[in-house]
């Protein structure tokens, strides 16, 4: 009993590896991630699995799952204190999410605004995998029975359905997996396009203006900010009407620690063109050592490789542990 009052609690994230990181990934999840690591046992998948439900070129996939991998570590994620693993070299994710979607109504994933928005998106390839994506990713979640994972809004309803479906199970078979509750970041911003700042800053976006990948380099880095789109009158300050200018204010804020109303202060009686210049050259100073250290880490493959199966083997202990139990629950022979 000791042990578990000194024991931290477990958390428990997974990122795609489709296209570059961007801004918004690192203000809105990573840097949280990173933080994270100090107080609770973090365990961290590049879910490529998650990938292939929409094509990927074989060649560029590939390169991505490491190149996640190098920029996690980059940002400072700790393989020692944290678990890093790669989602398709631990089989029991598949396997556990074939059993769950027999605990998964066809209804209730019909109504995931994600599947919707996708099918709609990729009309060509409205694929099994897309419909199934929320129980492979309560799989990623229910084997290692964190007692949280952090998500933004969009993932919000995935985590949700990943609760239902581990009541449902627990309740017909006992207490197999742990209930995991959404982390809401006590740091974190809402990174809007640079574009359209109604829409979430993405990397999968057409126009390479509305975001800024945290590889990008410094001039791309400060011209994007530059054409950032803002509004006719030129006061720097929060406030609905003024969506653009407001979204660069939190990127501010989020880089410099700077409170909003300090942003404000900061450049009142200044035009948009000084302002935009100083958001630009603090995301390129915050990213700079960020780049650094990924050439470094990405020029080296098999060490990225060591690090991975260190964490694989980590990860497989606990996530077989896990699905051997749901299975025998079930009633299956092992
Ligand atoms: N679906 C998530 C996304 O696209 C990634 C993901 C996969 C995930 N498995 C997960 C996030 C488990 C949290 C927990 O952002």
């Amino acid at each position: 009993m000791s042990e578990s009052i000194t024991e931290k609690k477990k958390v428990l994230s997974c990122i795609q590896p489709s296209g570059m990181l961007t801004l918004g990934n690192y203000l809105g999840a990573l840097k949280n991630w990173l933080a994270m690591q100090e107080e609770f046992d973090c365990t961290y998948a590049v879910a490529d699995l998650h990938a292939i439900t929409v094509r990927q070129e074989p060649a560029k996939f590939r390169s991505q799952i490491y190149s996640t991998c190098a920029l996690l570590l980059a940002l400072g994620l700790d393989p020692i204190k944290s678990t890093l693993f790669v989602q398709s070299h631990i089989p029991e994710h598949s396997q556990l999410s074939w059993l769950l979607s027999c605990y998964t109504q066809f209804g209730e994933l019909s109504r995931m605004t994600q599947f919707k928005e996708k099918s709609q998106k990729h009309a060509d390839n409205v694929n099994v995998g897309l419909f199934s994506y929320p129980v492979l990713m309560a799989s990623d979640i229910l084997l290692y029975k964190p007692d949280f994972v952090p998500v933004g809004a969009d993932q919000k309803q995935h985590l949700e359905i990943a609760r239902d479906i581990a009541m449902r199970f627990n309740r017909v078979y006992g207490d197999v997996f742990t209930i995991p509750e959404p982390y809401i970041p006590k740091i974190g911003a809402r990174v809007m396009s640079l574009q359209d700042p109604a829409k979430k800053m993405s990397k999968s976006d057409d126009n390479i203006n509305s975001f800024v990948a945290i590889l990008d380099d410094r001039d791309s880095i400060i011209r994007k900010f530059k054409r950032a789109v803002t509004d006719s009158d030129s006061v720097v300050r929060v406030s609905e009407e003024k969506a653009g200018v407001s979204n660069l204010i939190g990127i501010y804020s989020a880089v410099t620690g700077k409170t909003a109303s300090e942003v404000e202060r900061e450049f009142e009686g200044k035009g948009y063109g000084e302002f935009k210049l100083a958001v630009g050259e603090a995301v390129a100073d915050e990213l700079a050592p960020i780049k650094e250290r990924y050439e470094k880490i990405i020029a080296d493959k098999a060490e990225i490789e060591r690090i991975f199966k260190e964490g694989d083997e980590k990860a497989e202990r606990i996530a077989r542990k896990t699905y051997f139990k749901a299975m025998k629950k079930v009633g299956f022979v092992l």
